[in-house]
């Protein structure tokens, strides 16, 4: 093992897989329900986050992988993951950016500090994770990202002013970088879940901040987005086979949420016709 291997451990029971899969935030949530996914699709995985992704690469038994435990927000960390992934594999396929904090507090209680904090991880760390990778990507003329936004970047929601600025930054970024690369090859989308039933949610609702009523109510599809609903759109966003003229796109997962405007009770009397 080299020095660098330290922070890596090393899962590669089969090497078959032919593309290649970059997934930030892999130790639960969204990023463990996509590693999973592309997983069972054949993709090799790198896989970033604070936490060992122990759990997910305990699920994935076949796929080969790599396990990168550090900060999205610190750039030596970023370099060094993308330079191991890149002399093992060449070029990734997909990076999507999905490692993220959630943040509600009442904008005048929120201190810059924290709207730094939020901006850092939700939307700085995305672009030092772009900067790696994309150099390797445009060389290679293929690939796309797939940024992890949120229906908050794209509509206001109360008490969450540095959330929501991070999301419809990182939507910016999104076009922006369509913009830029998609005539080099390199594609880049969003998807924008509403609530979705992860481990973000359980410790927002061990707060009180909201029930799951409050949210299932506002849903003409009556329910939390699962993991696996966000997982398959990343992984169409992923696949050129599927999406390859889509580019600069934010696929909205909210079970109608954002194109719903009725009252409460004419959204709650159609479930019941
Ligand atoms: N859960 C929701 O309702 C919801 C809705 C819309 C968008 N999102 C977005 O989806 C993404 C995933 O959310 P989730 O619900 O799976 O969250 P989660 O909290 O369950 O998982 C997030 C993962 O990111 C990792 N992470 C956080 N900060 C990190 C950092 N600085 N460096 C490396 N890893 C870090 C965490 O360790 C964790 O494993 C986030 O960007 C979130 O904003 C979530």
């Amino acid at each position: 093992m080299s020095g660098r291997d330290n922070f890596i451990r090393m899962s590669e029971q089969n090497k078959t897989g032919s593309r290649v899969a970059v997934i930030t935030g892999a130790a639960q949530g969204i990023g463990r329900r996509t590693a999973e996914l592309l997983a069972e699709r054949g993709y090799r995985l790198g896989l970033l986050d604070l936490k060992p992704c122990s759990e997910t690469i305990a699920a994935i038994p076949k796929a080969a992988s790599i396990d990168f435990t550090g900060d999205v927000t610190d750039e030596s960390f970023i370099k060094a993951s993308a330079a191991a992934i890149e002399e093992r594999w060449g070029a990734p396929d997909v990076v999507i950016n999905n490692a993220g904090i959630s943040f509600i507090k009442k904008s005048e209680e929120t201190t810059v500090a924290d709207y730094r904090h939020v901006l850092e991880v939700n939307l700085v760390a995305p672009f030092i994770i772009v900067r790696a990778f994309a150099p390797m990507m445009l060389a290679a003329r293929r690939g796309s990202f797939v940024n992890v936004a949120s229906i908050a970047g794209l509509f206001g929601v109360a008490e969450r002013t540095a959330y929501n600025a991070s999301k419809h930054g990182l939507v910016g970024m999104t076009r922006t970088l369509a913009a830029e690369w998609g005539g080099r090859g390199v594609r880049s989308n969003a998807v924008c879940p509403g609530w979705v039933k992860t481990p973000m949610d359980d410790v927002e609702q061990a707060r009180g901040v909201y029930s799951d009523a409050d949210i299932t109510n506002r849903i003409p599809m009556g329910r939390f987005a699962s993991p696996d609903d966000v997982a398959k759109a990343i992984a169409f966003l992923a696949d050129p086979e599927q999406s390859g003229f889509v580019n600069g796109h934010t696929l909205v997962v909210d079970g109608g949420w954002t194109a719903d405007a009725s009252w409460e009770s004419l959204r709650l009397s159609q479930r019941k016709k």
